[in-house]
């Protein structure tokens, strides 16, 4: 199968555009500066502006359009007015396709250590040398514009996904009241252009680059994305999208506070409470979800996007992906077993190595072996939701996810 072109549409710097729409699910086309990711898309996670284990030119191969990076860990290191300096986040990268900072709104939570939430913003001691930080809307806005990307998050307040009520709310209504100010500072910079990007202060011994992009560089134009907050209670994600669409007018929206803790039935019930809230127009963007059966559940809920740091993490563990579930590469049963982890899968793992090898790095702890099943579980993702696209373009979506997830549920990994 291969995908019809994209119908030709005039789409600004930032647009998005829909076809094929069956039930909440459709196929669409999110242009950025840096050109056009076609959806239902997974984005790959490059923490530290690299995807674990993967060059560029590998991540190319995936066919991920794509990528995410964190603004708290850029923050940190190398910092991101030193991201800045040295061209921002895509040519520091080397990656020219489109990209997204999430905000560290939610790394802060899981990372940082000794953090106090208060209404000004975030306090927080660094995990890598216990330095103290003030993370506030405002800082962050700044922060993620040095840093570059295309779309960036706003600051927003995340709690475990099992909250009851009173929390959930509070953080979801402080959330809105953080994405005010983000959208504040965010305009002001946007106005002011490069005037507005605080000076750059670089260690002595650095390169006078920064004399030069000072002079040259025009800050690119960026997207703010709003989060839609309020943990598994429907009311407070009516809420919590109604507070962000009184707001401003976005280009895209994020769903975000789930996979954090809460039953897989609570998250697909809360997407499909959002579902009908947000503009149909804009594209939906999933935070930090990332199973097989969770991205198609999703895109079946008016879902577009999705990040999420698990078929990375899950490589370096030695856990693949495949039809059938997840496959445990060390187990025993692999030895001397010649067949690729997918059969037919097109990745450079699949198409060169077997079983039986990629068993013999893992057990010999050679870095190969982490490296080969990053790599397949990232190329697994994104060619999944190509495929979502091609059956939403054939308009089958509906009996290809049944198949999928029957399959994909039956020998439980
Ligand atoms: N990544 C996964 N979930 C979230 C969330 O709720 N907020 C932010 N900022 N990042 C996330
Ligand atoms: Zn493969």
């Amino acid at each position: 199968d291969s995908l019809p072109t994209p119908p030709d549409v005039a789409l600004g710097q930032f647009g998005f555009h829909t076809s094929d729409e069956q039930g909440a699910a459709r196929r669409g086309w999110f242009n950025t500066p840096h050109g056009v990711v076609e959806t239902p898309a997974f984005m790959p996670v490059g923490t530290n502006a690299t995807v674990k284990g993967l060059s560029v030119h590998e991540l190319e191969e995936t066919g991920a359009q794509m990528v995410l990076s964190n603004a708290y860990h850029l923050y940190l290191r190398p910092g991101d007015k030193a991201v800045r300096a040295l061209g921002g986040l895509h040519a520091f990268a080397r990656w020219k396709g489109p990209m997204l900072t999430d905000s560290g709104g939610f790394q802060v939570f899981s990372l940082a250590q000794m953090r106090k939430v208060r209404e000004e913003g975030i306090e927080f001691q660094s995990h890598l040398d216990g330095s103290k930080h003030n993370y506030t809307p405002e800082a962050v806005m700044r922060i993620e514009r040095n840093i570059g990307a295309d779309v960036i998050m706003q600051l927003d307040e995340l709690i475990e996904g099992k909250s009851e009520f009173g929390p959930s709310r509070e953080a979801m209504e402080r959330s809105l009241r953080w994405l005010e100010r983000c959208r504040i500072e965010f305009d002001r910079l946007e106005r002011d252009g490069r005037e507005a990007l605080a000076p750059i202060d670089l260690p002595p011994g650095a390169p006078a680059l920064h004399d030069d992009l000072e002079t040259e560089r025009v800050a690119p134009p960026q997207a703010l994305f709003p989060i839609v907050q309020g943990g598994i209670h429907p009311e407070l994600r009516r809420a919590s999208v109604r507070g962000i669409l009184q707001t401003g007018d976005w280009h895209g929206v994020a769903i975000g506070g789930l996979s954090v803790g809460e039953a897989k039935p609570d998250m697909y019930a809360t997407i499909a409470v959002c579902d009908p809230e947000l503009p149909r127009d804009k594209p939906r963007y999933l935070m930090g979800v990332g199973f097989p059966d969770d991205l198609v559940e999703s895109v079946r809920r008016g879902v577009d996007l999705f990040d999420c740091v698990v078929p990375t993490r899950m490589g370096r563990h030695g856990t693949a992906f495949t039809p059938d579930g997840t496959v445990q590469i060390r187990r025993a049963e692999h030895r001397f077993d010649k067949r690729p982890l997918v059969e037919g899968c097109d990745c450079h793992t699949c198409t060169h190595y077997d079983r039986a090898y990629l068993r013999h790095l893992f057990a010999a702890e050679e870095m190969l072996g982490l490296r080969l099943l990053s790599l397949h579980n990232v190329h697994y993702l994104v060619g999944l939701m190509r495929q979502a696209r091609v059956e939403l373009a054939a308009g089958r979506y509906e009996s290809w996810a049944t198949a999928y997830l029957e399959r994909y549920r039956a020998r439980a990994g």
